[in-house]
């Protein structure tokens, strides 16, 4: 038996720990926010590209799959060149999503229906089609250039800096100077210690804060603030498993950035109920907490579970390490099984069924453990990560590395909604979705789905009924042990215990247990008066 015991929650008697239980916890604490690729979830005007009018008309199937809050992925008029994360204008909304009144009456929707709108702001970086860029290559001498990293011609660059998407981070403008872009060339970094920058982001805050959002996903978080001599990175460009390391203490990480948050918080603060969820890549989880303590952002993604291969030892240090790191400074984990960057969770898993089933379990697993739960759109039917034939692949990750490494397209092929040939997602069924959906995706489509008791959608939807039921699942305190491929969570909130057991294995497994199991994540589970049966990869929700 090799079982692991970690306690959970908040340090007892640190300043910051959170509120006694019998107080109302903020929503976002235990929120389930579903993340909408606005690209690809749903086209309303027939030009194969999701937008506003797409999702507003959906809004009515996330209330009813349960969920808390949306988070939708860049809207902003953008220069296209990374899916949006390369902003032209930020209190602006892309043509071919519609504009801010229709933001506007997405966030009334959604109130209506109990959901919450959070927007992504991307500060790290801009467009080079930016107007402050524009300006800048125009004349080096003007105000603008001081808010980006410029370098006089040389030879050679500046430093040793790489860029994450490949390549060096440096590149040269049309008169020889050098400019830094640590993603794309046409995302150049700004400089943070031009005040002009933060005092430009606070009013975009506002800007869609009186707009009525609850909050915003940061962008590259750990980012913004470069060492201020530019020194090179000590080492290799190699970042680890689970983000970056010292080896670029130069470029990430610097101790000026939680300044910023502590601003951003203190504009959020004005606003009541709205929140900041940061990405904080980085290897050291104690590092990545830190940008939640109480005065900076709410919370910050937690990326272990996503990262983590399907075995328990991987499981539950994932789970350990997250709560005993956030429990420090007394954040709820946000937990993330899948995003727009990674490979769809069915293929991580292994493909076919059994990365279906594993998927089922590691959702089952998702929506009991403590804190906020972040479900990427398409996650929720099963969809496995799609074939995009390289022609038409959109990625700068793809394109940059000439195909060398496959990209994110797969994880952000357009949703299927019905059966037919053009899956549903655009109302003409002739228009041509933007990133081409296989053709067997029409087996995955919500229409089929929400028919079918046993469906992977009919699941998740189950599981955040019972969630919002039993304050252990979500709102509770957790530990986790394993034992061989049983990987055992044990929740408790509200005077009750919910266990997740999730056989992890390929073996059928015995749980003791004369408990109600109050969810399955598949066929084959067998209840008896002192035990429940547990098939391979399969978990289940028992109260104890
Ligand atoms: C974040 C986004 C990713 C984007 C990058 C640069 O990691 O999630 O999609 O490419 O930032 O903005
Ligand atoms: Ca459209």
């Amino acid at each position: 038996m090799s079982a692991r015991l970690v306690a959970a929650g908040t340090a007892a008697g640190q300043p910051w720990s959170s509120p006694a239980p019998e107080q109302e916890q903020p929503w976002w604490r235990s929120a389930v926010v579903y993340q909408v690729y606005l690209r690809s979830f749903a086209d309303g005007n027939g030009d194969g590209i999701g937008d506003l009018a797409g999702l507003r008309a959906r809004l009515p199937y996330l209330s009813w799959l349960g969920v808390d809050a949306l988070w939708i992925n860049p809207h902003y008029p953008s220069g296209g060149a990374d899916g949006g994360y390369d902003v032209v204008d930020y209190r602006a909304v892309d043509p071919e999503y519609g504009d801010v009144s229709d933001v506007e009456a997405l966030v009334a929707d959604a109130r209506q229906l109990g959901l919450r709108v959070v927007l992504d702001v991307v500060p790290n970086h801009t467009s080079d089609r930016h107007p402050w860029f524009r300006a800048a290559l125009a004349d080096p001498d003007c105000p603008e250039a001081s808010r980006y990293h410029f370098a006089p011609p040389s030879e050679e660059p500046p430093n040793n800096w790489r860029s994450l998407f490949g390549g060096p981070a440096w590149s040269r403008t049309p008169d020889g100077r050098w400019y830094l872009h640590l993603f794309a060339p046409e995302q150049p970094d700004l400089n943070w210690r031009d005040p002009v920058v933060a005092d430009d982001f606070e009013r975009t805050l506002r800007f869609w804060l009186d707009r009525g959002v609850s909050g915003f996903r940061v962008d590259v978080a750990y980012g913004l603030y470069k060492d201020a001599g530019l020194r090179d990175n000590p080492g290799e460009y190699s970042p680890t498993l689970f983000g970056h390391g010292p080896e670029q203490a130069m470029t990430w990480n610097q101790p000026e950035v939680h300044d910023v948050w502590r601003r951003w918080r203190s504009v959020c603060d004005e606003y009541p109920g709205t929140m900041l969820v940061g990405e904080v890549c980085l290897a050291d989880l104690d590092e990545v907490a830190l940008y939640s303590r109480p005065d900076e952002m709410h919370q910050s993604l937690s990326f272990r579970l996503l990262k983590s291969k399907w075995d328990t030892p991987a499981f539950a240090d994932a789970i350990g390490s997250a709560l005993e790191a956030f429990g420090r400074v007394g954040a709820p984990v946000s937990w993330v099984l899948g995003n727009h960057d990674k490979d769809r969770m069915v293929t991580r898993f292994g493909g076919g069924e059994t990365g279906l089933a594993r998927a089922r379990a590691a959702a089952v697993l998702l929506l009991a453990l403590p804190g906020s739960a972040y479900v990427y759109a398409g996650d929720e039917l099963g969809l496995p990560q799609a074939h995009v034939p390289d022609e038409a692949r959109r990625d700068p990750i793809f394109l940059r590395s000439n195909g060398a490494r496959a990209g994110r397209d797969g994880c952000r092929v357009p949703m299927p909604w019905n059966a037919t040939a053009g899956v549903g997602f655009s109302p003409a069924r002739a228009a041509k979705p933007w990133l081409p959906v296989p053709a067997e995706w029409r087996q995955h489509a919500v229409s089929r789905q929400t028919r079918d008791s046993g469906s992977v959608l009919s699941l998740y939807r189950r599981a955040l009924a019972v969630r919002a039921e039993h304050p252990a699942l979500g709102t509770g305190e957790a530990t986790v042990a394993t034992d061989g491929d049983v990987l055992t969570v044990t929740c408790t909130g509200g005077g009750r215990t919910v266990r997740c057991v999730v056989n992890m294995g390929g073996e059928s497994v015995l749980v003791r247990s004369s408990g109600q199991v109050l969810l399955e994540s598949g066929p084959g589970v067998h209840t008896s008066a002192r035990s429940v049966a547990l098939p391979p990869d399969t978990a289940v929700w028992i109260a104890d």
